[in-house]
């Protein structure tokens, strides 16, 4: 069954002007303008709209717009048309300055004053930070002590900062009230790509538009469940950020909580911003922070050697650029989490994620109990399929259901079988770069699909016992595994001493 295009009712964004703080770097080009572009695509472009580009380089207003239109067909996720990438880029402007520099927010200030009056923008201003965090804080307070970002006359001003949101709990605590000195919590945009994908969205709706899972979602139906955020991707170039950072900081306390809180949090009283992020926050609130002892029992880390992907082959992560010859810093994580709420206490959260596995799987695995008796005296309860419910993210995306089935023939003999929903079977997505809905979502003022303060802290809150008990056994404890396989074999041990296993990574 096919052709079920997604129809949408949403209105154009609001006029305003998008403020890019970073703009001469990959995001912007890559991911933000396609973004954009396929906004327009949409009709969700507002008509009054105009981009201003800051960075340190030196450039005009002219340069920037000619390599963003060169830019543009390169990454977009369509064929262009001239008339949208108009749209898009009609009213670019360059403002070239650092960002700890006053004078750099009064050139922008300038900018927006005639931008305002000529565009029309009736004063909405987006900032989008696009910079190494250590400019997140200059930033922020500059927007907020000139005035830039102060709110008035019904016009609204809104920032996004992109990730890393600190380093642990403390800086992660120390930005935000920074931040909070000079803007209210509903300007502060905290962007995790995660929630710009479809298939992440929708497991609120799978969960709370049917009302077939919620009676069994809880410890007296699931056993556990696996998170999966497998990567094939070596570190690439991005060796000097990957080293200062490791596995865990780069992909647990944002993508892999986020995943976490979707799936295990409590109906929200109201599919609203605020009851979304209070019910996730909620939820890691309740995640139990590990004492030291327990947090290296419960937790895997290790380190890629050279080895084998899709046939080629792939150096060692100390062998990278940029990555220190005796570095302990991890590319892949297993945890063990447990909550401690009505719903599930008692059943284990098995999470792991890393680069140069075997294959790119991005899933949330959801194990059914056993069937409480052995029935089929030839087939004994160990050997029955394993009631699998799989939110497969990507690169499929699907959900499936695993199940026991009878085998034909004249004795009871029993198969494991599978249900399988593709949306490419009944949905026509369109192309786009994971962006489009979290951008439009802020220049609405929706803030469902954003961390808020709470939520941040709290993830951090969790992973602080391991980034302490790892910094201090160092070394001590780093496993490694081949580059192109399915992780270390400590990370098997981790779930099997309990009588289960990982799902496949292929
Ligand atoms: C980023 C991480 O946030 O997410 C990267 O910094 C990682 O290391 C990426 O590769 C994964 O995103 P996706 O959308 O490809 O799963």
């Amino acid at each position: 069954m096919t052709g079920r295009t997604a129809t949408t009712t949403a209105r154009p964004a609001d006029p305003c002007c998008l403020v890019i703080f970073g703009a001469s770097g990959d995001l912007t080009h890559r991911l933000l303008v396609p973004a954009l572009y396929n906004l327009g695509v949409a009709g969700l472009l507002p008509d009054a709209f105009a981009l201003i580009g800051v960075a340190r380089s030196e450039s005009s207003s002219e340069a920037f717009r000619a390599d963003l239109e060169k830019s543009l067909p390169k990454f977009a996720t369509r064929q262009i048309d001239p008339a949208i990438a108009k749209k898009v880029l009609g009213n670019v402007v360059y403002v070239q300055g650092e960002s700890d520099d006053p004078r750099t927010y009064e050139k922008i200030g300038r900018e927006l004053s005639r931008i305002e009056r000529e565009q029309k923008t009736q004063g909405n201003r987006l900032f989008y930070l696009a910079t190494p965090p250590n400019a997140f804080v200059p930033i922020g307070c500059h927007l907020g002590q000139s005035g830039l970002a102060r709110q008035d006359n019904g016009a609204w001003r809104r920032i996004i900062i992109e990730k890393p949101f600190g380093t642990d709990l403390a800086s992660a605590q120390a930005l935000n009230q920074k931040l909070l000195s000079v803007l209210k919590e509903d300007q502060i945009f905290r962007i995790d790509h995660y929630l710009g994908k479809e298939t992440v969205q929708n497991i609120l709706v799978l969960r709370f538009g049917n009302g077939l899972f919620e009676p069994i979602w809880n410890r007296d139906h699931i056993d556990h469940v696996q998170i999966t955020v497998a990567e094939a991707l070596t570190i690439g170039r991005r060796g000097r950020y990957y080293d200062a950072t490791g596995a865990l900081r780069d992909m647990v306390p944002n993508h892999l909580f986020q995943l976490l809180s979707l799936v295990a949090m409590e109906p929200p009283a109201r599919f609203a911003a605020d009851a979304v992020r209070a019910g996730k926050a909620e939820l890691l609130d309740a995640v139990q922070v590990q004492a030291r002892d327990e947090a290296l029992r419960n937790s895997v880390r290790a380190q890629y050697g050279d080895g084998f992907i899709e046939n080629h082959a792939v150096e060692a992560y100390r062998q990278t650029m940029d990555v220190k010859r005796d570095s302990t810093s991890e590319t892949y994580v297993a945890l063990k989490l447990m909550i401690d709420n009505w719903r599930w206490a008692g059943v284990p959260f098995y999470l792991r994620t890393g680069k140069a596995l075997r294959a790119k799987l991005t899933e949330v695995a959801i194990k059914f109990k056993q069937a409480p008796i052995a029935m089929f005296r030839d087939t004994p309860i160990d050997r029955l399929a394993e009631n699998f419910l799989v939110l497969g993210i990507q690169p499929k995306e699907c959900i499936g259901l695993n199940f026991n089935a009878k085998i034909p023939g004249p004795s009871i003999a029993i198969g494991g079988v599978g249900m399988m929903f593709k949306y490419e079977d009944y949905f026509d997505a369109a192309p786009s770069t994971g962006y489009e809905t979290l951008i439009y979502d802020c220049m609405i003022g929706d803030a469902i699909l954003y961390p808020r303060a709470d939520g941040i802290e709290a993830g951090w809150r969790v992973v602080q016992p391991f980034i302490d008990a790892w910094r201090e056994v160092g070394a001590q404890g780093l496993a490694t595994y081949r580059a192109g396989s399915e992780g270390p074999a400590e990370a098997d041990w981790l779930i099997t001493a309990e009588g289960r296993r990982w799902r496949p990574i292929a």
